[in-house]
């Protein structure tokens, strides 16, 4: 089946493509001129792994993530089922039904001491009638720590009202559904405490 490129970002291309005649992505990790060859591929093979672990790990956690259908380790590819829908930085406009879903996925990730590590509204994907799917984990690690947390949540609120200054509503709906749903108690109390050490720092 030809190649259709989805999108291209500075470390993988997206590729959509037919693997056992079903509709799939297939994420591939770009060799890196700039890096010495054995560091390039040794970089690429980690991550390609660790994403592919790890979107395994959420969904064992009950969180939505494409499915992994395979893994290239020579080419540095994940095969993945392909999610129908846009990213959700189109859709939580005035959405707070979805804001909340997103909250409350976060609070499972977050129990499951999964860090996202690149948590913005480009790498969580509506995908139609309420339902989200996260992506993009090659960023993502394993801990407990509220201040790991809180860091990720940061990231997520940066994005959000860097898109739109308006948005404070939805950080608010996240926010509140992610302490309901079982996250960090704490967590808007260390957010503001990492804030303001960054503002001043
Ligand atoms: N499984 C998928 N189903 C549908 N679209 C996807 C899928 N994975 C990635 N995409 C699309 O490709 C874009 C880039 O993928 P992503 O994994 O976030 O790579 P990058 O590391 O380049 O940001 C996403 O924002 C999304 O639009
Ligand atoms: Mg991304």
């Amino acid at each position: 089946m030809a190649e259709r490129a989805i999108a291209r970002g500075a470390e993988a291309e997206i590729l959509e493509s037919g693997l056992r005649g079903a509709k799939a992505i297939e994420k591939h990790r770009l060799a890196k001129g700039y890096r010495c060859r054995e560091l390039d591929e040794k970089i690429r093979l980690e991550r390609t792994r660790l994403e592919a672990m790890l979107l395994h790990r959420a969904k064992s956690a009950g969180v939505r993530t494409p499915l992994v259908l395979a893994v290239d380790q020579e080419k540095k590819s994940i095969f993945m089922e392909f999610v129908e829908g846009k990213n959700a930085k189109f859709s939580v406009k005035g959405n707070l039904k979805l804001c909340r879903e997103i909250g409350k996925q976060i609070a499972a990730l977050h129990s499951a001491g999964i860090i996202h590590g690149d948590l913005t509204t480009d790498n969580i994907l509506a995908a139609g009638k309420g339902r989200i799917v996260f992506i993009d984990f090659g960023l993502g690690f394993n801990s407990n720590k509220e201040e790991d947390k809180a860091v990720d949540l940061i990231n997520l609120k940066k994005t959000l009202l860097a898109g739109d200054a308006s948005l404070k509503k939805e950080w608010k709906a996240i926010l509140k559904a992610y302490v309901a749903a079982g996250g960090c108690k704490g967590i808007a109390g260390k957010i503001e405490e990492i804030e303001r050490r960054g503002r001043y720092a």
